[in-house]
């Protein structure tokens, strides 16, 4: 099959990775992908430069990554050109892309989530601006501490502050405001975090291995949130009933409620989820496949069971419910997020990356580390006029590893690290370490008093972030 897939990151690069085999086109793509697909430039933002270009590369088959192009109506144009597309489309991308949206869709469907006030940005008369500055004092008073203050739209980058600091919270919310943007204050969820991918086409609901993402910046969960530092899976705390849950009690009620008010949902819900005393609650829909943590879960499916192509393929063509059981590997998969210097506030680029197995395919040698997908994905890589692989993103590279014990994949993950060389580079040394320590709780529900489940009802949280 002709598959276009658009994209730039570490996602892509492990999508690409997961459908090698079939005739790849990636667009706008990195330096690091061209052993596997054919890299074209497009503008993602724009639906006609997209469908144009899989005219040009008779694409079959498009799957979408970001979420810019999905609120952008790409997926909208491209089935209107007749392709098919993995990829919601911009009614259904609301999900992600207006958190309100989404507020009223869980309500709707009864699930589990953080309360939820929104402000929106005033007129800028004399009178609104006091009107707003009281709205804000209010929604501090009524959320906080800890206060999670979220940008209403795709983040870019900046999107949610959580912090014990009133003064802090205000800013971010201030600054969304100024930005034009609405602002959401949310309570404070509960409970370790989990990253569970479904696959849905309307009704039909397959996940994948659930996972956990590391969004701060630094060791022990310090520093500023990031698109994420590193993820592993499948994930040893979960209970035993943890996906199964999720999915009956958030991704397929959501499914349901999508379809009842005439957008089906049919691509990659992306289930945020914090395990509170009262089980999973929703701290952020994605209309797309995470990024870091889709790198060690695709890295996990088992060829004996349904390709990522054809699973992908069936969500986008309306056959989700007839493909065979998904398959996955034994054991565990982790990466490991090299960072460029200054990243997430303002990353260097233009920096050249090596590799100590010394094969070179520019003057500073590490080539065959460094194009190796198994080990090594692109995230934000370009090339100098000497051929070497240089830093052109703030996530840089995601390496990976895996392992009969979570222990082992996380120790394989930072044995592949340790070799590679970039100035001023950085990455947690402590992804996973909470699992591999026993240190994740999730509070048995027979332990906890019964309480309201209700949408909208519980103390919440949420410490996630987006962007580059
Ligand atoms: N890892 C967080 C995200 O993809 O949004």
């Amino acid at each position: 099959m002709r598959i276009l897939v658009i994209g730039s990151g570490g996602r892509e690069h492990a999508l690409l990775h997961g459908l090698a085999g079939h005739e790849l086109t990636v667009a706008p793509g990195n330096a690091g992908m061209h052993s596997l697909a054919d890299v074209r430039p497009v503008d993602v933002q724009d639906p006609a430069s997209v469908v144009a270009l899989a005219r040009e590369v008779d694409a079959e088959f498009v799957v979408i990554g970001p979420e810019i192009p999905l609120v952008a109506g790409v997926s909208d144009a491209l089935r209107e050109a007749g392709v098919a597309v993995f990829g919601p489309s911009q009614a259904a991308a609301q999900l992600e892309g207006s958190k309100a949206f989404a507020k009223d869709v869980m309500a709707a469907a009864g699930v589990l989530t953080a309360s939820a006030t929104q402000v929106a940005p005033g007129s800028g008369a004399a009178d609104a601006a006091a009107a707003l500055e009281a709205a804000l004092e209010a929604a501090l008073d009524e959320y906080g501490p800890t206060y999670v203050v979220k940008d209403d739209g795709l983040a870019g980058g900046k999107g949610v502050v959580v912090t014990p600091d009133r003064e802090a919270a205000k800013a971010h919310a201030e600054a969304v405001l100024a930005a034009g943007n609405p602002v959401l204050f949310e309570s404070f969820l509960e409970g370790p975090e989990v990253s569970l991918f479904c696959l849905v086409d309307g009704e039909t609901v397959v996940p994948l291995l659930p996972a956990q993402d590391h969004k701060r910046a630094y060791d022990n969960d310090e520093g500023p949130n990031t698109g994420g530092m590193g993820a592993y899976c499948p994930l040893p705390w979960l209970p035993d009933d943890g996906v199964e849950r999720i999915v009956a009690e958030i991704a397929e009620p959501v499914a349901r409620e999508m379809v009842a008010r005439g957008i089906p949902y049919q691509g990659l819900l992306y289930v945020g989820a914090a395990w509170g005393p009262f089980g999973p609650a929703v701290v952020e829909f994605n209309a797309r496949f995470g990024d870091p943590e889709t790198q060690p879960v695709l890295s996990m499916l088992d060829p004996s069971g349904p390709s990522l192509a054809d699973a992908l393929f069936a969500t986008a063509t309306g056959t989700l419910s007839s493909l065979p059981s998904l398959a996955w590997k034994p054991g565990f998969a982790a990466t490991v997020v090299l960072a460029s210097s200054g990243y997430p506030a303002g990353p260097k680029t233009g920096d050249v990356i090596s590799a100590g197995d010394g094969a070179s395919g520019g003057a500073a040698g590490g080539a065959a580390l460094l194009d190796d997908p198994t080990r090594v994905l692109h995230a934000g890589t370009g090339r100098n006029e000497d051929g070497d692989y240089v830093s052109a993103g703030g996530r840089v590279l995601n390496v990976l590893g895996h392992g009969e014990t979570l222990e082992a994949a996380v120790a394989a993950a930072y044995s592949v690290i340790e070799q590679i060389e970039l100035p001023g580079s950085f990455y947690r040394k402590d992804i996973a370490r909470p699992a591999i320590e026993g240190a994740i709780a999730v509070v048995p529900a027979e332990d906890t008093s019964a309480g309201d489940t209700s949408a909208g009802d519980t103390s919440a949280g949420d410490t996630s972030a987006e962007g580059e």
